[in-house]
């Protein structure tokens, strides 16, 4: 049996999701979410990882299934101690999806909730989430630097 030294050390991933319309992030609405784009996301969040020592995957998708899909998965990951949790931009669907709601909660996922701009102060069919009730917390309005915030939560649950 090998002992404790001969171990190796599994660093934990997070899963950074991100939902419909945030592959337009840099062209679209400019007021309302900025100039970066997902790639721009995707290496802060990586670098907020790296600070953080944890793994970091990022992925993006306009399709609700696949969130779905992808919360289970990471359901089963955090079971299985190799990830921390994940952090939801789940665009659009956030006002929309009881699916989506039913995923975090039957797969027992810790999710951040996250929105680059502030929905509250938005059109009223933006302040009402499905993902809220079933998130452990939320980030909303402090811009892409929510991501790396949303992380580091993640990591001190
Ligand atoms: C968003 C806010 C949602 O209302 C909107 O549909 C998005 C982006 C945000 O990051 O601020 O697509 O989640």
């Amino acid at each position: 049996m090998p002992g404790p030294s001969s171990q190796t050390f599994q660093m934990k991933t997070i899963l950074v999701l991100n939902g419909p319309n945030l592959n337009l992030l840099g062209t679209r609405e400019p007021a309302q979410y900025g100039h970066d784009t997902l790639p721009d996301v995707e290496r802060l969040c990586a670098e907020a990882g790296a600070k953080l020592g944890v793994a970091i995957e990022c992925r993006q998708t306009n399709h609700e299934g696949a969130l779905v899909d992808w919360l289970h998965e990471a359901g089963r990951e955090v079971a299985a101690g190799r990830m921390l949790g994940v952090v939801l931009n789940a665009g659009a669907y956030t006002h929309t999806s009881v699916a989506l709601h039913d995923a975090i909660k039957g797969a027992s996922v810790p999710v951040i909730e996250l929105h680059i701009s502030n929905v509250h102060a938005r059109e009223a069919f933006r302040h009402h989430s499905f993902i809220s009730p079933a998130a452990r917390g939320i980030i909303v309005g402090l811009g892409v630097k929510g991501y790396a915030l949303a992380i580091e939560a993640l990591t001190q649950l």
